[in-house]
């Protein structure tokens, strides 16, 4: 099928480069001397899970119990579903542990509450828990620093039907850094808190098996991950635009782009509007720190080229606005573009599947795991 051959807006994924960048995070973890457990809110696509696995990941990550499902259907089968587990999930959690048990496999879940440690330990036969920390994206997460994280580890310890599995966090607010080099430093006070505590909890008598970290941005700046067991980056398996303005990637390492088509043109006032609105591409307003004008993505040509004369300005429901010289006949009316997203992970989860692309023709379509 060719791409023209696709209603808009659609979905498209390069298979080319999905393939380099799910190598190059293997490697990555590798040279880190630490397990990959790629977060799949990014793709939410079981295929893609399935070559996460094929290229070394000890399991995978997952952020909502649709993606769970998904992806123990599909044979992943250590997960962690990495939220802190809410009261009105419980059983249905649970449930999904026991059958993954049944295999040999594994549901990790997250706590950083003593409610949700007594909801889980009354409900549970046996649950594997870790608990979350809070380094600095002060999110989710206990404080590392005080006593009553080590209390909180000790209750799960000693919960009859939980098993502690150890300490997880996330350092969200690499995100606001504009470089590499910051990045690296959140990344450095991500690892050394994280590992600290496990010692303090080690010291406390607990045994701590799991020591789990990482955000792209900071897996990809980070020196070293010496007292670190595991990594969980998940844009890495695309990138976007936010990633390439603060340094963490190329434009040509972006695997997702979403294709629209012109529905309008308003020369007077430099105006194309395409059919890609917020529910195709999402409303992050993404890196502004970085470039106050960076609009809501990367507009690129049908074959992936960008045209950098043109921003995309404003976006609505359904419509998207770009600015730029509409002379020499430059995006003609049904004319098709690609716009890189801002958030990858924000633009996957607004569509149903995903068409996977190569050499210009539409080789694969896949179903996304949406939904709760
Ligand atoms: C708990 C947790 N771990 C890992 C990740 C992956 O981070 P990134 O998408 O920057 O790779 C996320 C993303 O939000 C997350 O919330």
């Amino acid at each position: 099928m060719r791409l023209t051959d696709l209603p808009t807006p659609a979905l498209l994924v390069d298979l080319d480069v999905l393939e380099a960048n799910i190598a190059h995070a293997s490697a990555r973890a590798r040279d880190l001397e630490v397990a990959w457990r790629p977060h799949g809110k990014t793709h939410k696509c079981p295929e893609i899970a399935r070559m996460q696995l094929l290229a070394g990941a000890v399991g995978l990550t997952a952020s909502t119990l649709a993606e769970v499902r998904a992806f123990a259907a599909a044979g992943v089968q250590d997960l962690t579903w990495a939220l802190p587990v809410p009261v009105s999930r419980v059983g249905e959690a649970l449930d999904l542990a026991a059958d993954l048990a049944v295999g040999g496999g594994a549901l990790h879940l997250v706590a950083d509450h003593p409610d949700a440690v007594t909801t889980l330990d009354a409900a549970a036969r046996s649950a594997s828990v870790l608990l979350k920390v809070d380094c600095g994206a002060h999110r989710a997460g206990v404080d590392p620093l005080d006593p009553a994280a080590i209390d909180l580890a000790v209750a799960i310890a000693t919960a009859p039907h939980l098993r502690f599995a150890g300490v997880l966090a996330h350092a969200g607010h690499a995100y606001r850094c504009r470089s590499r080099a910051e990045a690296a430093g959140v990344a450095a006070h991500e690892r050394d808190e994280t590992v600290a505590f496990a010692d303090r909890l080690r010291r406390a008598g607990l045994e701590v098996p799991v020591v789990s970290v990482g955000s792209t941005p900071t897996v990809a700046a980070v020196d070293h991950l010496v007292g670190v067991t595991e990594i969980r980056p998940g844009n890495s398996v695309y990138h976007d635009a936010f990633q390439v303005a603060v340094g963490t990637c190329g434009l040509a390492d972006c695997a997702v782009s979403v294709m629209a088509t012109v529905i309008g043109r308003h020369p007077a006032r430099d105006a194309a509007v395409l059919d890609a609105g917020t529910l195709a591409l999402s409303a992050d307003p993404g890196p502004r720190h970085v470039d106050p004008d960076c609009g809501f993505g990367v507009l690129l040509d049908l074959a992936g080229a960008p045209i950098p004369a043109f921003r995309l300005v404003g976006l609505t429901q359904e419509h998207a606005v770009v600015h730029g010289p509409l002379t020499h006949g430059l995006l003609p009316w049904g004319s098709r573009v690609r716009v890189i997203p801002n958030h990858a992970c924000l633009a996957v989860a607004c569509h149903e599947r995903i068409h996977g692309v190569r050499r210009g023709r539409v080789e694969v379509t896949w179903s996304l795991a949406r939904g709760w």
